[in-house]
């Protein structure tokens, strides 16, 4: 690929409440230490009934698309938490973004790997057509159900990236990758929550994992992590493991947000960008996308000079330092509350779930389709 293609600007989105493991463990009954050592998780992401994969979309991608309205054409929404099967969720960000009309909108779907396939078909269209961008979403909510063995591996947010030639944040290149049916993570019709086989998920991410990994060393591979010890699972497969202090560095974003599917890998991305102790510029990170069902990449990007100018850092940390801790009665309270609204064709939101720090929030579903509202 002779154009240089890669992300332009990346930011990230959580919703603002979150649920501390410690709460979850001693209502479950469980060690806490399973959840926050075990696992490596201490909080997740909790959707307020007045947020979805389109409003955590639009808080991501805002600030990024101002002022590149005109140049994008292409949105890719990669999501695996679908409430329409037909109207793309990219079709209702579209307005509130002030994007063209003349603009292609499709929603990806493929378990966790959507928004790496997204990437890279974002990165091969924009090699082609190089003044043009692209913008790629990843808005995912993980909801497995209360007292369920994923319960403690859920979370909700969003990433947006827009592709663009000669990239402020980095260089994407092409990836290997590897596909085959697998029976471990589905959420067919009629399901609101996945069917899942953890165990059979953790080995068969290892499995692909072992196809399409380097043989060579890196100072960093971000992995996606539907929990943070996943990354270290699949860190002892490698012939030249990562370092435990740049493993740890590429953990610490997903560990306080949760699971956010598609997102997640790169959130990991940000998590190195932002705890990085030395320079990444003109590092090559190597990343590794997993999607269940099951689609396997390994890719590398290659980190520019300019990327702390590209991503907004002061409104990430906004986001996670504005968060509240949810009691745990609250926790059931607002995913009882998901749970009805997601069966519902006609709902109007509680003013009491609106907070005043969204910019965006869904005001109502009329007969199926979504209201939602700009501040
Ligand atoms: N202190 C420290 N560690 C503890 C502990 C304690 N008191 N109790 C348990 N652990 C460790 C276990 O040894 C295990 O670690 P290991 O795998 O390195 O041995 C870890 O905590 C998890 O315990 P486990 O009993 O395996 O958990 P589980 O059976 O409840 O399920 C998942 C864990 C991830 C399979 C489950 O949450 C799940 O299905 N999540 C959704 C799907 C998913 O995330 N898939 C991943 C691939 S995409």
């Amino acid at each position: 690929m002779a154009q240089k293609v890669g992300i332009d600007a990346i930011s990230f989105y959580t919703p603002g409440a979150f649920l501390d493991l410690a709460v979850l463990a001693k209502a479950r009954g469980v060690e806490e230490a399973k959840y926050k050592v075990g696992l490596g998780q201490d909080k997740m992401g909790i959707i307020s009934p007045s947020e979805d994969i389109v409003t955590m979309g639009l808080e991501a991608a805002y600030d990024i698309v101002q002022g590149q309205q005109s140049a994008i054409d292409l949105v890719l929404f990669a999501t695996e938490s679908g409430f329409d099967f037909s109207k793309a969720a990219g079709i209702y960000l579209h307005p509130l973004l002030g994007l063209n009309a003349q603009c292609r909108v499709l929603e990806v779907k493929q378990a966790c790997y959507a928004a790496t396939g997204a990437l890279q078909l974002a990165v091969q269209y924009v090699s082609l057509n190089p003044q043009k961008k692209a913008l790629v979403i990843s808005s995912d909510i993980a909801w497995y159900g209360f007292k369920t063995p994923g319960e403690v591996t859920q979370g909700a947010g969003a990433i947006a990236m827009i592709i663009a030639a000669n990239p402020k944040v980095a260089v994407v290149q092409p990836g290997q990758f590897y596909t085959e049916s697998i029976p471990d993570f589905y959420r067919p019709l009629g399901s609101e929550v996945p069917v899942v086989d953890g165990k059979l998920s953790i080995r068969t991410y290892r499995d692909i994992f072992k196809k399409v990994m380097p043989n060579k060393p890196y100072e960093y591979i971000c992995f996606h992590q539907p929990f943070a010890t996943m990354a270290n699972k699949a860190n002892e497969v490698l012939p030249y493991p990562v370092a435990e202090e740049f493993l740890t560095e590429s953990k610490i974003l997903g560990s306080i947000v949760g699971n956010i599917y598609n997102g997640s890998l790169f959130l990991s991305l940000l998590s190195v960008f932002m705890h990085a102790k030395k320079t990444l510029r003109g590092k090559t990170i190597g990343m590794f996308s997993y999607g269940s069902g099951s689609i396997g990449e390994f890719f590398d990007v290659t980190v520019q000079n300019d990327h702390e100018k590209a991503i907004p850092f002061s409104r990430i940390r906004q986001v996670l330092d504005d968060r509240r801790a949810l009691s745990f009665g609250e926790y059931e309270r607002w995913m009882n509350e998901f749970s009805t609204k997601e069966r519902q064709l006609n709902y109007a939101v509680d003013a009491s779930y609106i907070s005043p720090k969204q910019r965006f929030y869904l005001k109502s579903i009329e007969q199926g389709h979504r209201l939602y509202v700009k501040r």
